[in-house]
């Protein structure tokens, strides 16, 4: 049973897939007008943004893609084809009313992703890889769906990289199936933030599949 009104504090709680997938299912409709606007959200739009200087280009993948927020700002800059991935069956369809996406996938980032090899050019994921959502060893998802060199920007939650040990993840990584790994940190919010996250920062992990 859903016991926690959706916000960014029971977002950051979250412990299991299925918790996201109660907590999403009753955020859907509003997380764009009410959080994303009300919080200053940003980290999408650096997301995207990073992708499309490093050289990204389509088809991409956007992976938790929720309701479609960094493709919208892919779409904006030019980049396509769009796919979305996410477990929230609410969240995707909010993203496909807004006619940005050829396909939608409700999968479960944990347990792989039922998608092609190789159909990817890049790879992007803004505000999943965070506390309480996925883990570094979401990774291993990702790499098997995208092409030899294919680009990937994929924030992950500054305090959850720590916690989570994606260091040690991305180093091993480092060492066969990813090259040219760079980390640029961001703010998740803007100025009008309010509340106890309003500093809170992302890095995101850009990188290419070898
Ligand atoms: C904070 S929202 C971010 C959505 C969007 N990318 C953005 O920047 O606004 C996190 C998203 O991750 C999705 N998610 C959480 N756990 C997941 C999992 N195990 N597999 C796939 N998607 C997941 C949620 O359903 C939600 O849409």
């Amino acid at each position: 049973m859903q016991e926690k009104t959706p916000d960014l504090d029971a977002a950051y709680s979250l412990k299991t897939p299925q918790d996201s997938v109660r907590l999403y299912a009753d955020w859907a409709e509003d997380y764009d007008s009410g959080f994303a606007a009300e919080q200053d959200y940003r980290l999408h739009i650096h997301t995207a943004r990073a992708f499309a200087g490093a050289g990204g280009q389509g088809p991409v993948l956007d992976v938790g893609a929720g309701t479609g927020l960094c493709s919208e700002v892919l779409a904006d800059l030019g980049i396509g084809p769009l796919d979305a991935a996410d477990i929230s069956r609410e969240m995707l369809a909010v993203a496909a009313q807004k006619g940005l996406y050829r396909r939608t996938v409700e999968a479960d980032l944990t347990k792989g992703l039922p998608l092609a090899p190789a159909s990817y050019a890049g790879v992007v994921s803004s505000g999943t890889f965070t506390t309480g959502h996925v883990g570094p060893e979401a990774l291993d998802a990702l790499l098997p769906v995208a092409r030899p060199g294919a680009l990937f920007a994929i924030s992950i939650n500054a305090a959850h990289y720590q916690a989570a040990g994606f260091a040690a993840k991305l180093e091993a990584l480092a060492e066969g199936p990813i090259r040219e790994l760079r980390l640029p940190e961001v703010r998740i919010y803007g100025d009008e933030a309010a509340g106890p996250h309003r500093d809170d920062t992302a890095l995101i992990a850009l990188f290419e599949k070898a």
